[in-house]
């Protein structure tokens, strides 16, 4: 049996409906896997009350199933929240932000008493940082945090998209850090939060996931962190 990547995705879409909680609000990410998550969801929509969303793309993903999204600020707390992530390390500590949501991910990851962080197999690394680090950032900052990365020993540049500066669903800019080993993601979280300019950093450490539905060739694992 060889499943290929798409085929993954939708086993730990699939896998992730047993954390839904019936007639509750689920938190829902961003991303491809995500989107497999949102198809699976569209299935038992009647068995949820709706959904509070991470972007404007999975927003219309959820309503075009016909499942409501709520503002964050109307709902105080979440069951679960369900997303992917770009790497997941044995704590369940993750980059995210490759898909350049990371800002509102980690605000709904923030309200929600579990994370369930859904990936294939390729995502689980022991030391995170070989995927190019995402960081939402203020554009007038940008210039000085990249250099503030490149004296960590990192490569940083601003992500384009068409040719000029992405701009986020925030209004933002995100900056893509390669070259760095995060092997104390709360202490670099922590201290990357702070500089001035930046919105969010992508490491994922004290909003890390609890649970992780992993897509091996050979079924879906579950790790408890
Ligand atoms: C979105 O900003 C990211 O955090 C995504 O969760 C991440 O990029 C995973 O996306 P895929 O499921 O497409 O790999």
């Amino acid at each position: 049996l060889s499943l290929t990547q798409d085929e993954l995705k939708t086993l730990v879409g699939h896998a992730a409906l047993d954390y839904v909680v019936e007639g509750e609000i689920v938190g829902v990410g961003t991303g491809s896997t995500v989107n497999k998550f949102i198809e699976a969801l569209g299935t038992i929509k009647g068995k949820i009350r709706g959904a509070v969303s991470s972007s404007v793309a999975s927003t219309q993903r959820l309503q075009a199933l016909g499942i409501e999204v709520f503002d964050s600020n109307a709902v105080e707390e979440l069951a679960v929240y369900i997303d992917g992530a770009d790497e997941i390390d044995g704590s369940g500590f993750m980059i995210k932000g490759g898909g350049a949501a990371l800002t509102r991910e980690k605000i709904v990851a923030a309200q929600s008493r579990s994370f369930v962080c859904i990936a294939d197999a390729s995502k689980r690394v022991q030391v995170l940082g070989a995927f190019p680090l995402p960081v939402e950032v203020v554009p007038m900052a940008a210039r000085r945090i990249v250099r503030q990365f490149e004296r960590m020993g990192g490569l940083a540049q601003v992500r384009e998209k068409d040719g000029a500066a992405l701009v986020t669903d925030n209004g933002q800019h995100i900056i893509d850090v390669s070259g760095l080993q995060i092997s104390d993601p709360l202490g670099f979280e922590t201290a990357v939060s702070q500089w001035p300019g930046v919105v969010t950093v992508g490491v994922f450490a004290h909003q890390r996931a609890h649970v992780c539905l992993l897509a091996t060739p050979s079924g879906v694992e579950t790790l408890r962190f």
